[in-house]
């Protein structure tokens, strides 16, 4: 017999608590760029994604992929190191697989992270903004089908979905730690093209700050959770048609490289308060 998805996560979960003793409260999901600091989670335990049963695993160049289950800044922490996304042609339910795993590990809080293009045109490539909310426009959304109560709710309140107390905290170790943070609306898009230029108009006229194509899926389902959740893009390029010049993965790369360190204080400095 084939297993229904909440019997998947729980295989998933299962597994995994073979593998581990502690239990995480804080997740992670680390995105373009900030892989690496996955590396930092100490008395760690790595699991490739392939090894966990279920598990979905990602295609993209930068996006490695393990589940990494250790101490960072004193408290126990999951790390995805790599996500998959919904453009590489899975479900909306597996785009969030991992989401689910952390929720039925007892995951409370957390932190996603993601690479995103500017929209607003007073940030620059290198700034770290905070999401305050985000607009999906990725025309569907991983709560469609039979709700499964044991995750949550039927319609999921979304007004706090950022929650406002790991914002406000997020701007205090931001300027704690003297690195220049932004906030923002995120604009979840399916990709894999990036956004026309009348797109990215049309995404600042609605409100947004940022364009993306992560993290709306992986928000929703942690709000369905009833995690609290904080987001932080890093704009890796503005996004297409604010400047006059093409976009390219390997821009992406390295702005998000050059901006690592700060991006790593950051969320250290979070886990730390939180
Ligand atoms: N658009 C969408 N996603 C992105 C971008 C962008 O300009 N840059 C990095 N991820």
């Amino acid at each position: 017999m084939t297993k229904t998805y909440y019997e998947q996560v729980q295989a998933a979960v299962a597994y995994i608590q073979t593998q581990v003793t502690t239990t995480p409260t804080i997740g992670l999901v680390l995105g373009s760029g900030l892989g690496s600091l996955a590396d930092q989670i100490e008395d760690k335990i790595v699991l490739p994604y392939e090894t966990i049963p279920y598990f979905p695993q990602s295609s993209v160049v930068g996006h490695a992929g393990n589940l990494v289950i250790g101490q960072l800044e004193g408290k126990t922490v999951i790390a995805l190191q790599g996500r998959v996304h919904f453009y590489e042609g899975i479900s909306m339910q597996t785009a969030t697989f991992s989401i689910r795993v952390m929720q039925l590990l007892g995951v409370k809080q957390l932190i996603v992270t993601n690479a995103a293009g500017g929209v607003n045109t007073t940030f620059e490539p290198g700034t770290l903004m905070i999401i305050e909310d985000h607009i999906n426009l990725m025309g569907t959304s991983p709560l469609i089908g039979e709700n499964i109560a044991e995750f949550g709710t039927r319609f999921p309140d979304m007004t706090y979905a950022y929650t406002p107390k790991l914002r406000e905290l997020a701007k205090t170790v931001a300027a704690k730690l003297a690195v220049p943070v932004r906030e923002g609306v995120y604009v979840g898009f399916t990709g894999p093209a990036y956004e026309t230029p009348a797109e990215v108009r049309y995404a600042r006229i609605i409100g947004g700050d940022a364009a993306g194509m992560s993290t709306v899926p992986e928000v929703i389902v942690a709000s369905h959770a009833q995690m609290e959740v904080v987001g932080i893009s890093c704009i890796t390029n503005m996004a297409a048609g604010v400047m006059n010049q093409p976009l390219d993965h390997s821009e992406v790369m390295d702005v998000a490289n050059r901006v690592h360190h700060q991006f790593v204080q950051l969320v250290k400095g979070l886990i730390a308060q939180m």
